[in-house]
C-alpha cells in the first residue's frame, strides 16, 4: 500500500530535478478517456508538462480497462513493448492507472516489473505522491476504492479535444452487479456529482465555445443528490444543463433499463438541444439468461421501455449492447436475442462475445461452457442481423433533413464534411467550404449501414 514518506522533501527533489514531462494512454470506455483528462489537471498542477510524444516522457500513464480479457491482452503487449523505453531511460516512470491496475492492485508489480506505480480509479489525487515515491525506487501503489470520491472541483484537461464536444463526468461507480461483468469491483460504489460543479462545468465549455456536452456515468439514471431537503435526480439534471442554451446539444450514456424513468423521456422530448439518443443496453433477449445476468428486467419490460421511448420521441436513435455465448446459453436463447434485434430495430449496437473475469459473480457459479467457436458464430450472426438493421434504419432517413452539428472534415473523402445528427447517427456531406462550423442541415439522399450521406441545405 501506499508508504507515507517525507514528501515536501520529495517534491523539492522531483521540482528540482527539473523536467516533468506526463504521456497518458487510455484504453477503454469514454469514462476512462474522461478520467485521463481529471489526471491531466491534477499532474498539471502539479508541474507537469503533457506531452504527445512518449519519447520524451519523465513518466507514463496507461489508463486501463477490464472490461473484456480481450481488453487486458492488449495493456499487456503495450506493457511489453514500453520496456524498450525504459532500458533506454531508466529513470522513466511507467504508471498502470485504472479498472486493470484496481484488479490487479499489487499482482501488478509482480507480473509487469517495468510498472512502477499503481492507481486504482479513486485515487488519482494521491499522483504527485506516487510519482514522488516511485521516483525514491519504491514501488507504488494506491488502490483504495472511495465512497466519496467524484473529483467534482477538478477542472479537466481537455487532452485531445476537438473544441466542439466534451465529457462530462456526473458520477462514479457501479452498484449492479451483473453478473458477468467487472466494473463493481473495480470502480467501487455508485456516487453522484454536485449539480451545480456540473452546470458550471457545461456553461463554461459552452463559453469556450464548444457545442456538446456528454454526461457520462456507468448509471447516469442513478445519478442523486441531495440538499438542504431536495432532491436532484437525473431528469432535473439534465433539464438544468439543457436550459444553458438552446445551442449547447446535450447527451448522455448510459442508461440501466431498470432505471429508465419515464421522467427521462419527458425531459428529453421537451427539449430541442437535448439529443434523441438513448444507448440502452439489453444484453440479451432471453429471459432466463437476463436473470442469470442479474440484469433485473425481462424481455417484455425491455420491449415496453422501447415502446415508452418511441411514443414520446418517435424518431428518438436507439442503441444497445448485447452479450452472445454467456454461460449455458442455448441456441434457443440465442435465437431469441436476434428476435429482440429484429423487433426493436436498433440503430446501431456494440456486440460482443461473454469473456469471463476473475472474481465476478458468473466466474464463481457458473461455468462458462460456450465453445470459443460456438461464440464467434452467434457473434458473427448478430454484427450480419445488426448491419441489416442498421442500413435499414438508415435508408429510412433517406429524403429526410437532419441537424447536424461538424466534427471536421471526412476521414475517407477530404473534401466533405463529417458530423453528427441529434440521433447519433454519422453524417458526410459534399460543401466548397470545408471550414464550416457547427450546426448545419443537411438533406439525406444515400447511406450506407454506418453512414448517412447527404447535401447542404
Ligand atoms: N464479457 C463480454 N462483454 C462484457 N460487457 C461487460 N462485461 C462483459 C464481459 N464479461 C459488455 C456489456 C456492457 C459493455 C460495456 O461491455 O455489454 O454493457
Ligand atoms: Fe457492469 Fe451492469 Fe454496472 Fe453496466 S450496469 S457497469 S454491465 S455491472
Amino acid at each position: 500500500m501506499l508508504f507515507l514518506i517525507n514528501f515536501a522533501h520529495f517534491f523539492e527533489q522531483c521540482d528540482f530535478m527539473g523536467d516533468k514531462k506526463l504521456f497518458i494512454e487510455t484504453y477503454g470506455c469514454q469514462m476512462n478517456f474522461s478520467d485521463s483528462e481529471i489526471v491531466a489537471s491534477i499532474l498539471k498542477n502539479d508541474g507537469f508538462e503533457i506531452i504527445d510524444n512518449k519519447d520524451d516522457a519523465t513518466v507514463i500513464l496507461i489508463n486501463t480497462c477490464s472490461i473484456r480479457d480481450h481488453a487486458e491482452q492488449r495493456i499487456r503487449r503495450r506493457l511489453s513493448e514500453l520496456k524498450s523505453l525504459k532500458k533506454r531511460n531508466p529513470d522513466l516512470q511507467i504508471g498502470l492507472i485504472g479498472c486493470m491496475a484496481e484488479r490487479m492492485k499489487e499482482e501488478v508489480f509482480e507480473k509487469h516489473p517495468e510498472v512502477d506505480i499503481v492507481a486504482g480509479p479513486d485515487s488519482y489525487r494521491s499522483l504527485p505522491e506516487l510519482i514522488a515515491q516511485a521516483a525514491m525506487g519504491q514501488a507504488a501503489a494506491n488502490t483504495i476504492l472511495s465512497e466519496e470520491e467524484t473529483y467534482a472541483e477538478i477542472q479537466p484537461v481537455r487532452l485531445h479535444s476537438n473544441g466542439i464536444s466534451a465529457f462530462i463526468s456526473i458520477m462514479r461507480g457501479c452498484q449492479n452487479f451483473c453478473s458477468y461483468c467487472v466494473v463493481p469491483y473495480t470502480r467501487g460504489k455508485e456516487r453522484s456529482r454536485s449539480p451545480q460543479t456540473i452546470v458550471n462545468e457545461a456553461k463554461e465549455l459552452f463559453e469556450k465555445g464548444y457545442y456538446e456536452v456528454t454526461l457520462l456515468g456507468q448509471n447516469v439514471n442513478s445519478y442523486q443528490w441531495e440538499e438542504a431537503g431536495k432532491i436532484v435526480r437525473f431528469p432535473d439534471l439534465i433539464t438544468m444543463v439543457g436550459d444553458i442554451h438552446p445551442d449547447l446539444r446535450v447527451r448522455f450514456t448510459t442508461s440501466h433499463p431498470k432505471d429508465l424513468s419515464d421522467d427521462l423521456i419527458r425531459a428529453i422530448a421537451g427539449h430541442e438541444n437535448i439529443c434523441n439518443a438513448i444507448h440502452l443496453a439489453v444484453q440479451s433477449g432471453n429471459d432466463r439468461i437476463l436473470h442469470k445476468m442479474n440484469r433485473k428486467y425481462t424481455r417484455a419490460y425491455y420491449l415496453e421501455r422501447v415502446a415508452a421511448i418511441r411514443k414520446q420521441i418517435p424518431d428518438c436513435g436507439i442503441s444497445t449492447d448485447i452479450i452472445v455465448g454467456f454461460c449455458s446459453e442455448t441456441e434457443d436463447e440465442f435465437q431469441d436475442t436476434l428476435s429482440l434485434v429484429r423487433e426493436v430495430g436498433f440503430d446501431s449496437a456494440f456486440m460482443f462475445k461473454y469473456s469471463e473475469r476473475p472474481n465476478t459473480m458468473a466466474q464463481r457459479q457458473f461455468e462458462d461452457d460456450v465453445p470459443e467457436e460456438e461464440k464467434l458464430r452467434r457473434l458473427d450472426l448478430l454484427v450480419q442481423l445488426q448491419q441489416e438493421m442498421s442500413l435499414e434504419s438508415n435508408r429510412r432517413d433517406i429524403g429526410k433533413i437532419v441537424r447536424v452539428l461538424i466534427e471536421g472534415t471526412s476521414k475517407k473523402n477530404k473534401k466533405m464534411l463529417m458530423g453528427r445528427d441529434g440521433r447519433n447517427k454519422v453524417v458526410v456531406f459534399q460543401t466548397v467550404d470545408t471550414s464550416l462550423k457547427g450546426y448545419v442541415d443537411v438533406t439525406i439522399n444515400d447511406c450506407t449501414s454506418a453512414t448517412l450521406i447527404g447535401t447542404l441545405l
